[in-house]
């Protein structure tokens, strides 16, 4: 039989639109602007920035390399770049992330169309604060609507994910990804316009550098990494479909660069909004289910604002979940030697079982604890606080410290056509920078 050449990336751009539709996330839209509003302001955004571009930036670059020297999926990746299995660990590690994370993270993509389904049917019209808040609570911790939300979502996503890495994530995020930004940047000008918007913007800004403590450092290390994708093998795995001739790091730049961007603008929509309307901002589900539908539900037009921002909210989900079905469609469907198909279907139906158990442990198996978490909140401690770390230092050391610096430079010079005159920064960043501040988080959080 022919050996099949491995899928790869049309264009340039095709290859930004998934890395950055990767990225940009529920952790730009519900953690982001709240963690700037209260860390600081300004002085958070520059913390925040330092993180993404020292930390998060050599070691998305690393993935990419890993990936695209690898010429494989998430594990054997590893093994393809030095000759052994010994590190194919990481990726398998990576891949049971990824199914985690998406286990929990599916259950927040199906509330986003209920919510717009709520929003073009003009339901949070009427609602006070508290009925919104009750209605929340009653919808997720209910048990049939939740489920088949989140069903819906997850064939949407399969079906992405079935057509292939060109014909299927490209395509999409070269369509959503350019209608995702347009709806952030109408929204944002719409909500800096209201009355007393102005006046949120300063407050969003105002740099206030004693809230700057060691604990707001790495909170916002742990914000970058997770808005990034990073430590699980997603940009790894995209890594792997890009040209040889692409230029690595500055890829990587961008993306970082692109998914901040849309960070910030995320925050300048959100808390003008709240600000001028006096309600008080809160953090993760909170903000986006019950603050926003009680802005848009006083905000002139609110009715029309409301639903694009759900459709905002499923866009950047929706491009995220690809990435992580890919990560494991592709070492599965490898692996094992199965059809590609067949395996982004069978991984949806595996994925539907866990996230169908994260909904019901916030209703009627809540109950049901481990170490005092349900399902959704393990899921999410676990993966955010114990692998994705590990999978970040592991990256580095296997590039920066396992790889032989003659491999690693041609590689990230395309074999020696670029000329970077970052090289040397980036080694020191990649050997030591950032494994010790992982470490730093990990210790933190375990603690
Ligand atoms: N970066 C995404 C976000 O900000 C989440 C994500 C994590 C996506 C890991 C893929 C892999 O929401």
């Amino acid at each position: 039989m022919e050996k099949k050449k491995r899928a790869s990336f049309g264009s340039k751009l095709g290859f930004l639109a998934a890395a950055v539709g990767s990225a940009v996330g529920l952790g730009n839209i519900w953690r982001f602007p709240y963690e700037l509003g209260q860390n600081g302001g300004f002085a958070f955004l520059i913390v925040y920035l330092l993180c993404a571009f020292l930390i998060g930036w050599p070691l998305m670059l690393s993935e990419f390399a890993v990936g695209r020297m690898g010429q494989s999926n998430v594990s054997s990746s590893f093994a393809n770049i030095i000759g052994n299995k010994r590190w194919n660990w990481i990726g398998i590690m990576g891949a049971v992330c990824v199914l985690l994370v998406i286990g929990f993270y599916a259950v927040v993509c199906g509330w986003s169309l209920e919510y717009i389904y709520q929003a073009i049917t003009n339901q949070f019209s009427g609602q006070s604060p508290q009925e919104l808040s009750d209605s929340f609570s009653s919808f997720t911790t209910g048990t049939w609507r939740p489920i088949l939300w989140l069903i819906l979502f997850l064939v949407i996503n399969c079906a992405i994910v079935v057509g292939g890495v060109q014909e299927g994530i490209e395509r999409t995020s070269k369509v959503l990804m350019p209608f995702l930004f347009t709806i952030i940047v109408v929204l944002c000008i719409r909500s800096i316009s209201l009355p007393g918007g102005l006046e949120g913007l300063k407050f969003l800004f105002s740099p206030d550098f004693s809230k700057i403590t060691p604990s707001v450092v790495l909170s916002a290390m742990g914000q970058a990494f997770f808005s990034l994708s990073l430590g699980m093998g997603c940009m790894l795995t995209y890594g792997s479909y890009m040209r040889k001739e692409n230029h690595l790091g500055k890829t990587a730049f961008e993306v970082v660069g692109m998914d901040s961007l849309i960070s910030i603008l995320c925050a300048m929509t959100i808390f003008p909004a709240v600000f001028a309307l006096g309600i008080d901002p809160s953090k993760g589900p909170e903000l986006v289910f019950i603050t926003l539908p009680n802005v848009f539900n006083q905000m002139p037009g609110g009715y029309f604002w409301g639903i694009l921002f759900f459709i905002l909210l499923a866009i950047a989900a929706l491009t995220s979940t690809i990435s992580m079905l890919e990560v494991i469609t592709a070492y599965v469907s490898e692996e094992w030697k199965l059809n590609r198909k067949a395996t982004a279907i069978g991984t949806t139906v595996l994925i539907a079982l866990l996230a169908i158990g994260c909904s019901l442990s916030m209703g009627v198996w809540n109950e049901y604890t481990v170490l005092g978490m349900n399902l959704f909140d393990l899921f999410d401690n676990f993966t955010a606080k114990i692998l994705m770390p590990i999978g970040g230092i592991a990256i580095s050391i296997f590039f920066g410290w396992i790889v032989d610096r003659k491999s690693r430079e041609a590689e990230l010079t395309n074999e020696g056509v670029l000329k970077l005159k970052y090289l040397k920064f980036y080694t020191f960043l990649l050997k030591y920078i950032v494994p010790l501040a992982i470490l730093a988080v990990f210790a933190d959080q375990l603690i």
